[in-house]
């Protein structure tokens, strides 16, 4: 008898970004971004703003991913939504939107950890890419988030180090903001530092024990460069902003390769695997890819749309949990710190 096919809506909100995806067993069938303007004009994200951008947001990106999808409501096999971490505003219209579903069509509810979800989209079937075989290591690096944890299997991970204060996508939003670039700033450092020489100034990398990183101590001391230099010549950001950018993304890059060249020695492991937005950064990657040749890493490195919060990560968790028969009761509730 042929199997049958299953069909999960993913839903995120747990930040900035609406989002709804339609998975037929671990294929995309949707994935539908709505992201909020509205934030770069504050320098980044407001929390009530987000939470009522959500609200207007979630039916019509529901309804589109299903459109794409080609698929009707009354088809889905399981609800699957983000319960944490994120904005409690935010991932409360997530979670109520998706209960209300879930229980009209009468269909199992599923809740998901944003965490484990950005590194298990790399199980999301591709045709270029490649998973991950476990154990391997994740490195998770985005707006909100810092981590690199030990993936023993779908569900049996383990924390090895996180940010002690902001993530690595804040100092970048950060630097950008102390040098007047728009928010969010990661892209257009990453653009300039490539035309930049990254030794033209240097920055202290910060001393944090272990696999912990901090990066709020190079904002600062940015700042303090920054405030220097201008004093001395008034025009000194924009006669050098290429190399301040390429310093900054040349410190950060150095940062995050530390510790993972650290993690790999510490665990002997080879595989390594990222996520969250600042994935897209072209030093990463080309730091990623010199480490192969380098040390024998093997480097797995999403498709751009899942390496941003997205719901196709939370459907092919989703998708994993329902083989398990993992269901959530319908009281669960959105939990702002939850852990991986
Ligand atoms: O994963 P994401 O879309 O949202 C969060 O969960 O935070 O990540 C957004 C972050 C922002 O801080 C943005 O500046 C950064 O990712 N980012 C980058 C690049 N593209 C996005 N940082 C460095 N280089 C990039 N190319
Ligand atoms: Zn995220």
């Amino acid at each position: 008898m042929e199997k049958e096919n299953i069909y999960i809506l993913g839903i995120e909100s747990s930040c900035d970004d609406t989002s709804a995806a339609v998975l037929c067993n671990d294929s995309i069938l949707s994935n539908v971004v709505a992201d909020q303007k509205i934030h770069s004009e504050y320098g980044g994200v407001v929390p009530e703003l987000a939470s009522r951008a959500h609200q207007q947001n979630i039916v019509p990106v529901v309804h589109q991913a299903l459109k794409k999808a080609n698929i009707e409501k009354e088809q889905l096999s399981a609800i699957a939504f983000t319960r944490g971490p994120g904005l409690m505003g935010s991932l409360l219209v997530g979670t109520s939107f998706a209960k209300s579903l879930a229980y009209g069509l009468d269909i199992p509810l599923i809740d998901v950890n944003h965490m484990q979800a950005h590194i298990l989209a790399h199980f999301i079937d591709e045709e270029d890419h490649n998973k991950p075989p476990f154990p391997f290591l994740a490195m998770t690096i985005s707006g909100g988030h810092t981590q690199i944890v030990k993936v023993n299997d779908y569900f049996n991970m383990e924390v090895l180090g996180e940010t002690i204060d902001d993530a690595v996508g804040e100092a970048y939003d950060k630097s950008g903001k102390i040098l007047g670039l728009g928010y969010p700033a990661g892209p257009e450092i990453d653009r300039r530092a490539q035309l930049g020489n990254p030794k033209a100034y240097k920055f202290t990398k910060p001393k944090v024990d272990g696999l912990n990183f901090s990066f709020s101590g190079l904002k600062t001391a940015i700042l303090y460069f920054v405030q220097r230099e201008v004093k001395a010549n008034p025009n000194f950001i924009e006669e050098n902003l290429n190399d301040i950018c390429a310093s900054i993304q040349y410190t950060i890059i150095g940062i995050l390769m530390d510790k993972l060249k650290l993690a790999v020695k510490q665990t002997e492991i080879k595989y390594i695997a990222i996520g969250g937005g600042v994935s897209a950064n072209s030093g990463i990657r080309k730091a990623l890819k010199d480490g192969e040749q380098k040390f024998g890493w093997i480097t797995y490195i999403p498709k751009f749309e899942y390496t941003t919060d997205n719901a196709a990560m939370i459907a092919i968790v989703g998708y994993l949990k329902y083989l398990k028969k993992d269901f959530s009761d319908f009281d669960v509730m959105a939990t702002a710190r939850l852990k991986i």
